[in-house]
């Protein structure tokens, strides 16, 4: 396997690791391309997504020497924050499991998951105005989203990058994990996420994600579609079915 992402496919998950260790997993042109193609694929079957680094870093943010050369066309294109919203987007949970530099449009991208988890060496934030640019793969609407105005605003002002431990109290990542058990983490996350009804799984991703006006209707209308769902019957009724039992046999023991 090579290219600038390497992508493990499961049943019920797919695992998609940055792989331009060289360039600190730069995010270029290529790697877009790739995690477009996988988006296509996971619109089409619903898995849960996994986004790692690899070699200790997750992403050094946009391709700084393709950067340089874009011009006022390319940024209305919004080259990797077309790129990030589809990922923000796919049906399915997205787990960012992040170690190490994640910078610029590699931080964009971890904002773009649903769950973002980090190793102690994760260096998170966005250095973007110190290079002439604004953050405008999703940091600027994202980051007060999941950290609050006051916080994003210190962060995206003066590209100050935040430790493991900030990260946490800020409520930018949700756990820290050693790094050797960073991955096994994200796969215990989707090994969570696969227990339960898909179909649930990816109306409650869409009602979290609705905007404040379309509450509570959102809701409203779809869990009317799964309390219709034969899938909701089934699991319901096994718990009950299951409840029911442990009442017998504990009655029969009581009995004995
Ligand atoms: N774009 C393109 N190339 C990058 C890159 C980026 N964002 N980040 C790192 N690289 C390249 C370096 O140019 C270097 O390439 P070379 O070996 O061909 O010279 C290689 O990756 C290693 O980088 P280096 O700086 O030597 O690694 P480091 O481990 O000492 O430092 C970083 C890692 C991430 C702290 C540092 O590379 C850095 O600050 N990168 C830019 C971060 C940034 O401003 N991102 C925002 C972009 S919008």
């Amino acid at each position: 396997m090579s290219g600038p992402v390497l992508v493990e496919r499961r049943d019920d998950r797919v695992v998609a690791t940055l792989n331009r260790p060289d360039k600190r997993n730069a995010i270029d042109q290529e790697t877009i391309d790739v995690l477009h193609e996988l988006c296509a694929e996971l619109e089409a079957e619903p898995r849960t997504l996994i986004l790692t680094g690899s070699r200790g870093v997750f992403a050094s943010g946009a391709d700084i020497a393709q950067l340089r050369e874009r011009r006022a066309d390319d940024a209305r294109r919004a080259i990797n924050a077309t790129a990030f919203i589809r990922i923000a987007e796919l049906p399915m949970p997205v787990v960012a499991a992040v170690e190490g530099y994640a910078l610029g449009g590699g931080a964009e991208l971890a904002y773009a998951a649903d769950i973002r988890i980090a190793a102690p060496s994760v260096k998170i934030g966005n250095p973007e105005t110190g290079l002439g640019i604004i953050a405008a793969a999703g940091a600027t609407w994202r980051l007060p989203e999941i950290v609050g105005a006051s916080r994003a605003s210190e962060l995206l002002l003066t590209g100050r990058v935040l430790g493991a431990d900030e990260a946490l109290a800020w409520g930018l990542i949700s756990a820290i994990h050693p790094g050797e058990e960073l991955l096994a983490a994200a796969h215990a996350i989707a090994d969570r996420i696969a227990a339960n009804d898909p179909l649930a799984t990816q109306y409650t991703k869409r009602a979290l994600r609705a905007p404040r006006p379309e509450h509570p209707d959102i809701e409203r209308e779809l869990q009317a579609e799964l309390f219709e769902s034969d899938e909701k019957r089934r699991r319901m009724t096994e718990f009950l079915e299951r409840r029911a039992e442990r009442g017998r046999d504990s009655d029969a023991g009581g009995a004995r």
